[in-house]
C-alpha cells in the first residue's frame, strides 16, 4: 500500500477526496504517469493488481492501466464496479491473438493445455486452461500436470519459459510487445560499456538475446523488489520507462538508467489526471463482460494461483 498523500496538487486532492466519498479505490500499474502513481491506493504489476482487487472492501475500483488489466480485475471481482478511465487504453500484445485462431490451434493439439499470459482478452482467458503473469509464468508451466503446452500470446516470455522449463514441450504463439521488442543487443552492449558496474534487469517481454544478456529477468514489481534488495548502487532497466519514477522514489541513494533510449508504452500513457477525475465523476468507463465468459475466464485465473 502507498503511504498517506501529503504533497499533492489541486486536481490530485480533488480525486483523493471524491474517491473517498465514493468508496472507490485507485489501482495503478507501474507504467502509469508519475502524477497518477503518486495518488494510487496500490501500485503494482499485473499480478499484484489482480490479487489486491479481490481483497479490497470497496464498492468500485478505478484501474489505471490497460484494458486487459481492468477486465482481469472485473473477472476476479464481478460484484464491484470496475472503471477504466480511457476506453482506448488497450494492449497491442493482447490483441495479437483472436479466439478463432486459438480454437484452431487447440484442435490441432488436443492433448495440450493452453497457458495464457494475463495480457490477453477475457475471451482468450475463457478458452485457456490456466493463466500466468510475467511474475509466475515459469512456475505455472513447470507445475501444470501436462507435458504439452500452448503458450499464448507473447513469444518472448514463452521463450524465457522454454529456457527455464526444458522438460515441457511448449508451442509458442508469435505475439510480442511493441515496446519491449525494440530493446536491442546494441543497447545492451552500449549500456554495459557506459556503466560496467551497474546491475542490468529486464522484463521477460524483451527478446531472447536481451534476456540471456541480463543479470536478472523480472516482472515490473520484481524489478522494484530487486532494486531495493540488491547491494548494487547503479541499475540499467530494460522495460517501459514509467517504472523509473518509482525506482528513484523508493531508492533515492541509487542510480537508475533506461536500457538504450527510454521506451514508452503509449497506451499506458493515455490516462491523465483529468481522465481519472472524469472517470470518478461520470462513473466511466464501466467494464461489462458476459457472465458465462467471465466464469470460464475465472477458472483459468484461479488455477494460476493453484500452480504457483
Ligand atoms: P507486469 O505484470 O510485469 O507489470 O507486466 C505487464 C506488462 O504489460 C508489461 O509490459
Ligand atoms: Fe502491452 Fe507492451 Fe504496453 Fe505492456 S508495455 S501494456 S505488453 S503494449
Amino acid at each position: 500500500m502507498i503511504k498517506a498523500k501529503t504533497d499533492v496538487n489541486d486536481l490530485q486532492r480533488k480525486i483523493l477526496d471524491l474517491k473517498k466519498k465514493q468508496n472507490t479505490a485507485l489501482l495503478v500499474h507501474n507504467y502509469q504517469i508519475p502524477q497518477i502513481q503518486d495518488i494510487g491506493d496500490f501500485l503494482g504489476d499485473s499480478l499484484g493488481l489482480a490479487k489486491t482487487s479481490r481483497q479490497l472492501k470497496v464498492k468500485a475500483i478505478i484501474l489505471c492501466g490497460v484494458k486487459f488489466m481492468a477486465e482481469t480485475v472485473k473477472i476476479l471481482s464481478p460484484d464491484k464496479k470496475i472503471l477504466l478511465p480511457v476506453r482506448e487504453a488497450g494492449c497491442p500484445l493482447a490483441d495479437m491473438i483472436e479466439p478463432d485462431e486459438l480454437m484452431k490451434l487447440k484442435s490441432k493439439h488436443p492433448d495440450a493445455w493452453v497457458v495464457s499470459y494475463v495480457n490477453t482478452s477475457a475471451e482468450i482467458k475463457a478458452l485457456s486452461d490456466v493463466c500466468c503473469t510475467s511474475a509466475n509464468a515459469i512456475t505455472v508451466v513447470r507445475n501444470v500436470p501436462v507435458k504439452k503446452i500452448i503458450f499464448v500470446p507473447d513469444r518472448n516470455l514463452g521463450e524465457w519459459v522454454k529456457m527455464n522449463v526444458p522438460q515441457k514441450e511448449i508451442i509458442l504463439w508469435d505475439g510480442f510487445c511493441i515496446v519491449h521488442e525494440y530493446f536491442s543487443l546494441k543497447d545492451l552492449e552500449g549500456a554495459r560499456k557506459i556503466h560496467p558496474d551497474a546491475e542490468l534487469i529486464v522484463h521477460p517481454e524483451c527478446r531472447k538475446e536481451i534476456l540471456e544478456g541480463a543479470d536478472s529477468v523480472l516482472s515490473t514489481s520484481g524489478i522494484l523488489k530487486r532494486a531495493k534488495e540488491s547491494s548494487a548502487k547503479k541499475f540499467i532497466i530494460g522495460t517501459e520507462e514509467g517504472i523509473i519514477h518509482r525506482l528513484k522514489k523508493d531508492n533515492p541513494q541509487k542510480e537508475f538508467y533506461s536500457l538504450g533510449n527510454a521506451k514508452i508504452c503509449i497506451n499506458m500513457k493515455k490516462i491523465t489526471l483529468e481522465d481519472v477525475y472524469a472517470s470518478l465523476k461520470e462513473q466511466k468507463y464501466n467494464i461489462e463482460l458476459n457472465v458465462d465468459m467471465m466464469n470460464k475466464a475465472r477458472v483459468a485465473l484461479e488455477r494460476m494461483v493453484k500452480y504457483v
